[in-house]
């Protein structure tokens, strides 16, 4: 798949990481789709608005339909509330998993026989180092990354046979408005991020780890726990 051949949908393309695919998908020739609840506030020049929240079934259907000419599809969009899972909002838990799991899911499910009538291609999940790391501080995010990561897995085997290939992103702290409580110097560049991310899905990587912290991380994941 040649970059001028790719038409790509990008989800939570107005702000952060999100932004950065679409700019660079642009970048390399791509037509793509901002897909964002506000498509009005998808300001990137070449970049197609398309109105959708990923938790309403009713948009997402109707951004399949707009779209029926995608190839990659980046889902991005993503909440982080850091509720814990024992003291935090059920409200807030439950938004964690209907954005990161059944959201990712839902567009999925929309996209994949799009993506398979335009002659297969490429799905990419934005997941996390937390998919892996669990910590008490993001309990409800770290329990939807890891939910959307064996969901990952299991849809990369199920697309594999029609065309689709699927790849993950696991990355640690990036400068987004999602973690602007961090301080500057423990956070990556989401435009460096997103560069890395399609070098290694349009190479077939079935996981890219953006940052040291996430490689160490999962290498780490045979260890005994300590
Ligand atoms: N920043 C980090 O340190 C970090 C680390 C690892 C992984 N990630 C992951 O990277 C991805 C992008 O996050 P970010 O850092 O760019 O965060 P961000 O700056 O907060 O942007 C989040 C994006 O997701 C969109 N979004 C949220 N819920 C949505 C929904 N229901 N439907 C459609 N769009 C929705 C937001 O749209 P609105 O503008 O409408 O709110 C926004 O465009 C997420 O999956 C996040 O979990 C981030």
């Amino acid at each position: 798949m040649s970059t001028e051949q790719i038409t790509a949908l990008v989800t939570g393309a107005n702000r952060g990481l999100g932004r950065r695919f679409a700019e660079e998908l642009v970048a390399r020739g791509a037509k793509v789709y901002g897909a964002a609840r506000n498509p009005e506030s998808v300001d990137i020049p070449g970049v197609v608005p398309v109105q959708l929240d990923i938790t309403d079934p009713e948009s997402v259907r109707r951004a399949a339909e707009v779209a029926d000419d995608v190839n990659v599809l980046i889902n991005n969009a993503g909440v982080s509330t850091r509720a814990g899972l024992l003291d935090g909002a059920l409200d807030d838990i439950r938004l964690e998993m209907e954005t990161h799991y059944f959201g990712t899911l839902q567009v999925l499910r929309a996209f994949a026989p799009v993506i398979e009538r335009n002659g297969g291609g490429r799905i990419l999940n934005v997941l996390s180092v937390l998919s892996w790391v669990h910590p008490q501080s993001s309990g409800a995010y770290a329990a939807a990354k890891a939910a959307s990561w064996a969901m990952t897995d299991a849809v990369r085997e199920e697309l594999a046979p029609k065309g689709i290939h699927v790849a993950a992103l696991h990355v640690g702290y990036m400068d987004t408005d999602m973690v602007s409580y961090i301080p500057a110097d423990q956070k990556t560049d989401p435009g460096v991020v997103a560069k890395q991310a399609l070098d290694g899905l349009f190479a077939d990587a079935p996981e890219i780890l953006a940052d040291e912290l996430t490689r160490t991380v999962k290498a780490g994941l045979s260890s005994p726990r300590s």
